[in-house]
């Protein structure tokens, strides 16, 4: 049903899920002797982050964060706004930020900056997609799972008007569903 809404599959399934087992093992040498506090972006970071500690083989600590880009489209200033903020304290913490996408980078430049702030012992960033052509402000993330090229993607936590976030694979819209 979901799928004919979908022009090309980006990134399957399988893909997914392999490239998960990649990042979690990569993730379990890093935190062996450590505690992280591995935060999730709401709402897109879900599914990935769901599948993602499963394979981190290390104790962590979960919590959530909702950022909303704040302002209008008139003014791009980057300024987000916490719609749910963390139950734990992140000082002295080695935080890990769990993301479903980096595009113009403000997200996780605010969030970055919040948690130095707050002070923070160490602050890694994982995401599963990064558009580096999005990029409007300097942040790299730490791992990395796809590159993807300047499209309309969704699917895997992804979302377009709140849909397709559930969605198994990463897929790119086809263009009569969002321009009319
Ligand atoms: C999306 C995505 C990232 C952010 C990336 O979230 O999940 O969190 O945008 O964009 P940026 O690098 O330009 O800041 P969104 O704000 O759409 O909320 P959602 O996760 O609830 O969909
Ligand atoms: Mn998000
Ligand atoms: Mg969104």
């Amino acid at each position: 049903m979901l799928q004919k809404d979908i022009e090309e599959i980006l990134i399957t399934e399988e893909k997914i899920q392999e490239k998960v087992a990649e990042l979690g093992a990569t993730l379990t040498a890093d935190y062996q002797d450590k505690f992280p506090l591995a935060i999730g972006v709401l709402k897109g970071a879900l599914p990935f982050m769901s599948d993602l500690i499963k394979r981190v083989d290390a104790y962590i600590e979960l919590d959530f964060m909702d950022v909303s880009s704040y302002g209008n489209a008139t003014v791009s200033s980057g300024e987000v706004k916490i719609v749910k903020d963390l139950n734990t304290s992140v000082e002295g913490r080695d935080v890990l930020i769990i993301e479903d996408i980096i595009d113009s980078g403000k997200t996780l430049n605010y969030l970055v900056e919040l948690f130095k702030y707050r002070k923070a012992k160490s602050i890694k960033i994982v995401t599963l997609l990064d558009k580096p052509t999005g990029r409007k402000v300097d942040l790299k993330a730490d791992y990395v799972g796809f590159i993807v090229p300047d499209a309309f993607v969704v699917g895997y936590g992804l979302d377009y008007a709140e849909k397709y976030r559930n969605l198994p694979y990463i897929g790119v819209l086809k263009k009569e569903i969002y321009s009319f």
